[in-house]
């Protein structure tokens, strides 16, 4: 599956994995913000710091001169994270203002980001967020006093809703009313929840029925969702495969890709199922007691697969 990115995605991504002095990719020892967001068992993760120039006054005044991160994720995630640290420097803007930078504005630096792709983007406002919360701890600054809902990340503790993704439903509410998310596909492009094995989609308490206290109950055409997890199509309008073609191609991958290094290091690989986007796996020989198994699974397994078949895969080791 290939994707259409923009000359600016693509050059932000080629910088950074050539090591171009450009490149933001990288952390900052001893910052003065520090944030995450995802997770590697989820697929995407970045890590996001950044460096002040104090006020010794006035910690409001600070202003951020330098700013890193580091991501486990797709070329739109890495020039996601490039275009949010550009974003954040040419401001030369204070933590609090840097708030103001939202998900859109880095989808709009890169000239534009597949449909599919725009959870790499709210990762990024995210992880930004997380970061100044961090440095106003820090710097002993109320953002509460300032006006600023600092209570988000305990409210988004709650009933896990999409149990492939760890999404709950204070969080889910939250971000559907944020980004204006109106359809199932729209918060799966987004945060990516329902965008495994679906089964969150039409569950009592599911996606839909958040979307529909949200918005009201929409027309069924509006909302429908076919059996196959959906998401996003990919740019170039590359149908969904059928559930047959999927073990096909992902057979096929292995085959080509995965398998011939595990075996040269005395190791293998067996799939046990495929439901939604779940690939179970099983690591054989000398990989199966590998103390490094998770990471093969992710870093080698997961990512040639992402690559290769469909980027919203997850392999899990069972
Ligand atoms: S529970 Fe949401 S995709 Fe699996």
């Amino acid at each position: 599956m290939t994707w259409e990115y923009t000359e600016k995605t693509m050059q932000l991504f080629m910088d950074a994995v050539h090591g171009k002095p450009s490149s933001h990719m990288g952390e900052i020892a001893d910052p003065d913000g520090f944030g995450e967001h995802g997770s590697i068992a989820c697929g995407d993760a970045l890590r996001f710091t950044f460096r002040t120039e104090r006020d010794p006054s006035d910690p409001l005044r600070d202003r951020i001169v330098e700013a890193r991160y580091l991501t486990f994720g797709c070329t739109s995630a890495i020039a996601a994270s490039e275009a949010l640290c550009a974003i954040i420097e040419d401001k030369k803007c204070s933590p609090v203002e840097a708030l103001e930078i939202t998900n859109r504005d880095i989808v709009d630096y890169l000239g534009g980001l597949p449909e599919a792709k725009i959870h790499c983007s709210v990762m990024g406002a995210e992880a930004l967020e997380a970061a100044v919360f961090n440095w106003a701890i820090r710097r002993g600054v109320d953002l509460a006093a300032l006006g600023i809902d600092i209570t988000r990340q305990e409210q988004d503790e709650g009933r896990l809703v999409c149990k492939c993704f760890g999404l709950s439903e204070p969080y889910l509410r939250r971000k559907i009313r944020e980004l204006n998310l109106r359809s199932i596909t729209q918060i799966t492009n987004a945060v990516k929840a329902g965008g495994a094995c679906t089964s969150c989609h039409h569950a009592p308490g599911g996606l839909q029925d958040l979307l529909d206290e949200a918005w009201g109950k929409q027309p069924t055409t509006m909302v429908s969702t076919p059996s196959l997890p959906i998401g996003p199509q990919p740019a170039g309008g590359e149908p969904e495969l059928s559930p047959y073609q999927l073990a096909k191609r992902v057979e096929k991958v292995l085959d080509e890709d995965v398998r011939p290094k595990l075996q040269h290091d005395g190791g293998d690989l067996e799939i046990v199922d495929i439901k939604g986007m779940l690939v179970y796996c099983r690591l054989q020989g000398v990989c199966a007691t590998c103390a490094g198994a998770t990471s093969t699974i992710k870093l080698m397994v997961e990512q040639a697969l992402k690559d290769r078949v469909d980027e919203r895969i997850r392999v899990i080791n069972v």
